[in-house]
């Protein structure tokens, strides 16, 4: 084993929450000293995008066929629209004198570490350059101008994470939820460009090196030490007009010769508890330069949705659930079914994702029609089925549910208690129709390459972000679950050793309205 694989999965076995003890994180909280959730760069030129808010015409349920979708002209308009469908801000709460804003990607403990970038070259309604988006404000910083502006026509999103903005609650683990949220930032830009009938090609050969170079994050006199950005993905936008492949060496050498301009504000935040675990973890999982598949299961026509609501809509109304009704009827099959087929990889969605799956779901039935409550899973590759099988209890009866796709029943039983016991004590996860584990083919992916740690995370919030749509578009809420007791998860479902890891939860329910809360639209404050 490599000393960054053992790095890597120590980590993991030390932020693990257990029933007796949490994993490390901050005795004491001031809320007072929040870090910023909204990064500025002071001494960069500001563009301002098109007012946010556009409807545009395709349903939810045409992303089924992102082909069929009439792609929009590439412009400052629609790359606006593309910012404020993944990143941007949905709606405002308020609670007497506490304001916060909520946005289209969810975020573990509302912190938002992800941070994203837009590049672009040879368009003629922006300058050729790298620039950061300020979701609050709407607008584009430009960080750096490159030097010729006739290069061909490219976009590109680029994130990254800002750790320390999650460390400052979560303490240890909180590298964990800024991959998910990257995961679920990259599942957001995937809906948005396909609203606007485009496509996303994760850049999935870049090294963090390369990221972190296109987009100014290892200038470190731009950024307060603590507070520095860790590169995370790229990915290309094609829009009716491009096709070129990118040419990265070109891309490193624009921007090694552009002019970079600013530095970023300080978060604000006192910053009492270090956490270098965090920064070792970071380093033994960074991604070098290499040569990856482009992976893709074949396409199936997926349950039709009922959804008739527009895509920009159930995007921009997506939120968490604080509280379920846990007394609602159960939900129709249908509409369970078309939420679980919806994450596996023979959907639109997956086709971005250059990669064979590696997370397999194991479900707590609570309340759906015409199904026992109990235990199920529903495993994303036929490979891993027998695996499964092998390493979970031996009670399990793995029946097929359904000859339409790989869902199984292992056990009939009230499993209510048990699912809120095991994420954290949490109602959420028993107030529900279903909750779940996101249980992933940890160690033998991580001794293949300690970077795929986080690939692992990423994938988990990309089914996550499916299924907080389709959780909207059939009418019910979802939340994201990263407080779970890890091994107690494991023992209930009978997996020993690190083959397997459970590394994100998930709840779908009727959910409860705190009434005491007031929402404001998400823009209002730029009129
Ligand atoms: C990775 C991740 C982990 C989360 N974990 C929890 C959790 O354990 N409990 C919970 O109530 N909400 C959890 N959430 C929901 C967040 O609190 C929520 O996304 C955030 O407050 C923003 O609200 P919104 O999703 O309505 O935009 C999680 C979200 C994410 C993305």
């Amino acid at each position: 084993m490599t000393k960054n694989t053992g790095t890597v999965l120590n980590y993991h076995d030390r932020t693990k929450h257990r029933l007796d003890r949490y994993a490390k994180g901050p005795e004491s909280i001031d809320w007072e000293d929040q870090p910023d959730a909204f990064r500025r760069f002071s001494g960069c030129d500001i563009v301002t995008l098109p007012k946010p808010g556009a409807e545009l015409d395709p349903l939810f349920s045409d992303l089924d066929k992102p082909d069929i979708i009439q792609p929009q002209p590439l412009s400052l308009v629609n790359v606006g629209l593309l910012l404020e469908l993944a990143f941007g801000l949905s709606a405002w709460k308020q609670f007497g004198p506490s304001r916060w804003a909520l946005r289209c990607n969810p975020s573990s403990g509302n912190l938002h570490p992800t941070e994203a970038y837009l590049i672009s070259t040879g368009n003629d309604f922006i300058q050729s350059g790298v620039y950061h988006y300020i979701s609050h404000d709407h607008s584009l910083e430009r960080r750096c101008q490159f030097q010729d502006n006739a290069t061909d026509p490219g976009l590109l999103i680029g994130l990254s994470s800002i750790h320390w903005r999650e460390a400052w609650k979560y303490g240890e683990r909180a590298f964990r939820y800024c991959q998910h949220d990257t995961g679920h930032a990259l599942g957001a830009l995937y809906y948005a460009a396909a609203t606007l009938g485009w496509s996303v090609e994760l850049l999935a050969d870049w090294s963090d090196d390369d990221i972190a170079n296109v987009l100014g994050l290892n200038r470190s006199d731009d950024f307060k030490t603590q507070e520095h950005e860790s590169p995370d993905i790229i990915c290309r936008i094609h829009t009716e007009t491009d096709s070129k492949p990118i040419d990265i060496d070109g891309l490193l050498e624009a921007a090694q010769s552009g002019t970079w301009f600013g530095k970023a504000d300080s978060l604000r935040a006192y910053h009492l508890y270090k956490w270098p675990i965090i920064d070792e973890v970071s380093l033994a999982a960074s991604k070098p330069r290499t040569t990856e598949p482009d992976w893709q299961a074949v396409q199936q026509p997926l349950i039709k949705s009922a959804c008739t609501k527009s895509a920009t809509a159930i995007i921009r109304q997506r939120r968490s659930a604080q509280q379920f009704d846990g007394k609602m009827q159960p939900i129709p099959i249908i509409d369970f079914n078309r939420m679980l087929a919806a994450v596996l990889p023979t959907t639109a969605v997956f086709k971005h994702w250059r990669w064979p799956p590696k997370i397999h779901l194991f479900l707590f039935v609570h309340r759906v029609e015409g199904l026992a409550s109990g235990i199920y899973a529903l495993p994303r590759s036929q490979d891993a089925v027998e695996n499964l099988k092998a390493a979970t209890l031996t009670d399990f009866d793995w029946q097929k549910v359904s000859e339409a796709f790989p869902f199984y029943h292992l056990y009939s039983g009230e499993c209510r208690q048990i699912a809120k016991t095991l994420s954290c004590h949490q109602p959420i996860a028993s107030d529900s129709a279903f909750s779940l584990g996101m249980v992933a083919e940890f160690s033998e992916t991580i001794k293949a390459s300690p970077w795929l740690y986080r690939r692992l995370f990423w994938e988990c919030g990309l089914i996550g972000q499916v299924l907080y749509l389709e959780a909207e578009a059939a009418g019910l809420r979802g939340t994201g679950i990263g407080c779970y007791f890890d091994d107690s998860v494991h023992e209930v479902l009978g997996f020993k050793g690190d083959q397997f890891q459970s590394l994100y939860h998930f709840t779908v329910g009727k959910p409860l309205e705190d009434k005491r809360l007031e929402t404001l639209p998400a823009y209002e404050h730029l009129v």
